[in-house]
């Protein structure tokens, strides 16, 4: 059976556990029926739950697809994060429980973080920055990151998060498409007992991102700042990080900065993720919209209590780690436990080890995640005292029964609610969840959307499927849309608005989805040609582009092929230039070729060798029947191809490699 007959026949169902109800924030329907009945309304309430400068007075403007939210309110998000707790009871409180790779620990509270981004945000006057400007942000999950955002947040600064796993031209490409003036990176990062060398990358993008004024550099190797041999300095341009903390003042001794007046559609954030074409796109995110939703998500669907202790377990350069590691989390007041390395590192016990030693009471990660830990076993999570945890989260790509299940059993033991939310970089927060009080789960389904949310599942011609199959669409604003592509509003309306012709209120999410006979959904992945290696998003196309830019090779194509443990693997099929023979070398070499240009996480699985690629008779290249092979499934129609002999001719070489 596939996995996706697997999950249509999944029937068991999880009512919330008597116990959680009791004590939920939302324990009935009561939040869905309020969302339902006025969206609108719904969504101004939450905004009054932040802190303004002045209050909005308008909820929505819409003018298909563009919409505002709050447009006439002023805000800042570092104000909402930091200065509302350290006025009251939360300025003790811990809001960062840091551990780093090597062991290292650190705990911030919300008077340490209010203080370090206030310097900060000193520091990025100093170097010039201006309200609208970019500053990227390529750092490792340490507390600087989120401190790093938080100033930008303050002094009205754009940030552009880029992971720490993106290579060299990644990071230039995105500098360079937003022109960020300046950057903030680290000498190192710790993972898997390796330093990281981050500045050294840093370097090599730089010498093409001449919009780069200053970089600051966080020291977080063990030994002197001074080791010039990994990290180089340049005079003028490069600044220690601590060194420009310890000379953060005003005139007067103190270390304040008033946080810069914001609309609620001026802009938080730019951040970078795969789309159909080569080219990254810049998803854009406004201050109110996104912070309102980010922070009644975090609060309604984490069930989050004052005393809670908050892991998620997502890397600060994705939108999870923005929305669930810094903004939502901290506008709520909560303690988070940012981590820096591995799980499995120096063993496998690590993420639980790291459970017990905070407390940690809610717990979200990936199902990539969970099914290593599924592989390597039970006897770890088992070694530790997981009785503080309450509430688990799924986030990423789809849950299979059998991992969700493993999950229930070995991390929750029975009696932790499962969160499992979809959502995506474009949505800012979570759309369609389970409200862990309130909704009955069930194990592969994202539940149903959560309160003042739409979605709806259409068919292409636009036609609305209340059961069964179909595409998924959220068919009325939220305040955390992206407002557009960076540069390309284009783009955003031709991706996201123009699915369904005449019909620019209906926002294509790019997933396939099933709804069931209970409303539920159950998101099936994606329908473009984008992958989801490991809960990364990666376009196909730039993995091609990464391929033909290696001067061996002619032409390539990329698909996505189930995997056990990564949802899905890339499995490439490459032609030769002239001049050059396959062999096991050249594979190999293609591999780091595409990992060096994007990342280690688009290093491709398999590659295979073909003379020719099957291609119909306009010359596209049916990645179907391609999928079909990498996946070792009986060949899909054939009869639109121009030259039938060459898929079966691939088959046979796949098989034979295998
Ligand atoms: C894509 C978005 C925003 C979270 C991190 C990924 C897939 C996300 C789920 C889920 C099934 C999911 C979708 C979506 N996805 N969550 N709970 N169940 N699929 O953000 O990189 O923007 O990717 O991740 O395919 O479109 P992203």
């Amino acid at each position: 059976m596939s996995d996706l007959d697997v999950l249509l026949r999944e029937e068991r169902s999880f009512p919330p556990p008597e116990s959680f109800r009791r004590d939920a924030l939302v324990g009935d329907d009561a939040l869905h029926r309020e969302g339902a009945a006025d969206p609108d309304a719904f969504w101004a309430r939450m905004a009054r739950e932040l802190t303004w400068i002045k209050p909005f007075t308008r909820t929505l403007d819409w003018t298909p697809p563009h919409a505002q939210w709050f447009a006439d309110g002023t805000l800042n998000a570092s104000v909402n994060c930091l200065d509302r707790h350290v006025e009251g009871p939360r300025r003790n409180k811990a809001a960062l429980i840091f551990e780093g790779e090597p062991g290292d620990q650190r705990t911030l509270t919300y008077w340490d973080l209010y203080r370090k981004v206030n310097q900060f945000a000193l520091v990025l006057d100093r170097l010039g920055v201006k309200k609208g400007d970019r500053v990227a942000i390529y750092l490792p999950m340490i507390p600087e990151a989120v401190i790093a955002m938080l100033a930008c947040a303050r002094v009205g600064a754009i940030h552009s998060v880029v992971f720490g796993g993106f290579s060299p031209e990644s990071l230039r490409d995105r500098i360079n498409d937003s022109q960020c003036k300046v950057l903030i990176t680290a000498d190192g990062s710790y993972r898997r007992g390796q330093v990281i060398p981050l500045k050294r990358n840093a370097d090599k993008a730089l010498a093409e991102c001449p919009s780069i004024e200053h970089v600051v550099v966080v020291q977080r190797r063990a030994g002197a700042p001074g080791d010039a041999a990994f990290t180089e300095i340049k005079e003028g341009r490069d600044h220690w990080w601590h060194r420009l903390m310890r000379e953060a003042r005003n005139a007067d001794g103190g270390f304040y900065r008033a946080p810069e007046e914001m609309s609620a559609e001026d802009l938080l954030f730019v951040l970078y993720t795969s789309g159909t074409t080569g080219k990254p796109k810049g998803i854009v995110h406004s201050t109110g919209g996104y912070l309102t939703a980010a922070a009644a998500t975090t609060k309604y669907v984490f069930d989050l209590k004052e005393e809670d202790v908050y892991w998620c377990t997502a890397d600060i350069g994705w939108v999870t780690g923005h929305s669930y590691i810094v903004y939502g989390p901290l506008a709520n007041g909560a303690t988070c436990v940012l981590y820096e390395g591995a799980p499995d590192w120096p063993e496998k016990d690590r993420f639980w080890a790291i459970c017990e030693r905070y407390g940690v009471t809610i717990f979200y990660t990936a199902p990539t995640a969970i099914r290593a830990f599924m592989k390597w076993g039970p006897e770890f999570p088992a070694r530790y005292d997981l009785s503080r945890l309450r509430l688990l989260g799924s986030v990423g790509e789809p849950i299979n029964p059998e991992a969700w299940m493993w999950y229930h059993e070995h991390i929750g033991h029975g009696r932790c609610p499962i969160v499992d939310t979809w959502w995506q970089t474009e949505t800012g927060a979570i759309m369609i969840t389970p409200l862990p009080g309130a909704t009955a789960t069930k194990p592969g389904s994202a539940t149903v959307p959560f309160p003042g949310v739409s979605a709806a599942l259409l068919d292409s011609a636009g036609q609305e499927i209340e059961v069964g199959g179909g595409l998924l669409a959220l068919t009325r604003p939220w305040p955390s849309m992206l407002r557009t592509i960076w540069g390309d509003d284009q783009r955003f309306v031709d991706t996201y608005f123009s699915k369904w012709p005449g019909r620019p209120d209906l926002y294509f999410a790019g997933d396939g989805a099933k709804r069931d006979e209970d409303g539920y959904y159950w998101i099936l992945g994606r329908v473009d040609d984008v992958l989801n290696v490991a809960g990364h998003r990666i376009g196909t196309m730039e993995v091609e582009s990464a391929l033909v830019d290696h001067p061996a090779v002619a032409e390539a194509a990329v698909v996505g092929k189930a995997h056990e443990l990564k949802g899905q693997a890339i499995a490439a099929f490459v032609t030769l230039r002239a001049g050059h023979a396959p062999s096991g070398a050249l594979r190999d070499e293609l591999r780091d070729h595409v990992a060096e240009k994007i990342g280690p996480i688009a290093r491709p699985d398999d590659i295979l060798f073909s003379a020719d690629l099957p291609k119909t008779r306009s010359g596209k290249i049916m990645r179907r029947l391609l999928r079909d092979i990498a996946e070792g499934r009986a060949l899909g129609d054939t009869t639109t191809l121009a030259d039938p002999g060459v898929v079966a001719s691939l088959k046979d070489q796949y098989e034979a490699q295998e």
